[in-house]
């Protein structure tokens, strides 16, 4: 900007570039604000609140979860249990963890404790300030600006990437291009709906197999509708299997845990996994937990009424007020499936 407030010639050509490409796409804006008027899942609880930590905590749910599973399971349970930011921020940490057994992916949980103790009861309103918080990354910070506070940002998430690689043809892009893409596509003057109806669009239409373009209202424009599945392209992964030894100690009807220290479901309680294979104990049964990066392969040995030489014992129904994972709960089932094993 100059002196007289006029923008100076690069912002002006901005600012060209910018209405030029709100005209190219107004059409493309009525067709989505019409199909999601029509077809958008409006009543989700997480778009029928303005309370901004509610839409943070369906944001921070979902970011690795599915809709189903958040809705059926784990977000009104949570609500129930902390239903402001400053009840979560003063509620002990294994509360929380408790509240978040069987969602998985732990971190989450602890950062948005860790975000609720920070932000003392006001959670701050731009993408800048959001992503100064612990776990806020630069989609969820977009996410909670965009629901939250009606900024005019884009959304980005797996849906909206996979419309924006086959409007463009993008096999695979990077980062800045998707962000570009998004921010030129926006529609500044409704973009509470537009951004919730790409992800609608994303998850109802532009199906990642078999997409239903003649439904679609960004068909039009879509430089990839004759062959959409081409885009992003998919790579195969190869997971890696981990095995590991576990033990079970039992005493007296009780089953020792410890609170897991290392990085991998940290916090949460677990049993023991020695790095040698153990001595002398009963081999039981192989538990397999399958995890985003790698399948988790676990050998289950018992050391039945053994001292109690570790530190914490509990009993079954001690154990069910303790946060403990998938995998845990997976041990927890084939020793009872076994019968009485525990003695
Ligand atoms: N995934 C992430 N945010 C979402 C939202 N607001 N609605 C539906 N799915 C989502």
């Amino acid at each position: 900007m100059d002196a007289s407030g006029k923008p100076c010639r690069q912002e002006a050509k901005a600012l060209a570039a910018a209405s030029c490409a709100t005209d190219m796409y107004a059409q493309t804006h009525q067709s989505i604000i019409h199909w999601y008027t029509k077809n958008g899942r409006h009543d989700l609880p997480w778009r029928l609140t303005n309370d901004p930590y509610k839409i943070y905590l369906s944001e921070v749910m979902l970011q690795q979860t599915q809709v189903k599973t958040v809705l059926e399971r784990f977000y009104y349970p949570f609500l129930e249990r902390f239903p402001t930011l400053e009840s979560l921020g003063s509620a002990p940490l294994d509360d929380v963890l408790k509240m978040w057994e069987g969602l998985g992916y732990y971190t989450r949980a602890k950062n948005l404790h860790r975000s609720a103790q920070q932000s003392q009861g006001t959670l701050p309103s731009t993408v800048e300030a959001l992503i100064k918080l612990p776990g806020i990354g630069v989609n969820t910070a977009h996410a909670v600006a965009a629901f939250a506070f009606h900024q005019p940002v884009p959304v980005m998430e797996a849906n909206v990437k996979r419309i924006l690689c086959r409007l463009h043809r993008l096999e695979e892009p990077t980062p800045k291009s998707l962000w570009s893409y998004a921010e030129e596509l926006l529609d500044r003057e409704n973009s509470y709906d537009y951004n919730q109806a790409m992800m609608d669009i994303g998850s109802i239409v532009c199906l990642p197999k078999k997409p239903l373009c003649s439904s679609c209202p960004l068909e039009a424009i879509c430089e990839g509708r004759e062959e959409p599945e081409l885009y992003p392209l998919k790579k195969k992964r190869i997971i890696p299997t981990r095995e590991e030894e576990v033990v079970i100690y039992s005493y007296d009807d009780r089953i020792a845990l410890r609170q897991r220290e290392k990085r991998f479901l940290h916090g949460l309680w677990g049993f023991y996994a020695p790095e040698e294979r153990p001595c002398g104990a009963e081999y039981l049964a192989e538990v397999v937990q399958q995890y985003t990066h790698f399948k988790l392969k676990c050998h289950i040995y018992h050391y039945p009424e053994t001292m109690p030489e570790q530190e914490h014992y509990f009993s079954l129904e001690m154990i069910d007020t303790l946060a403990i994972s998938k995998v845990d709960e997976k041990i927890i089932k084939v020793l009872l499936q076994l019968g009485n094993k525990l003695s």
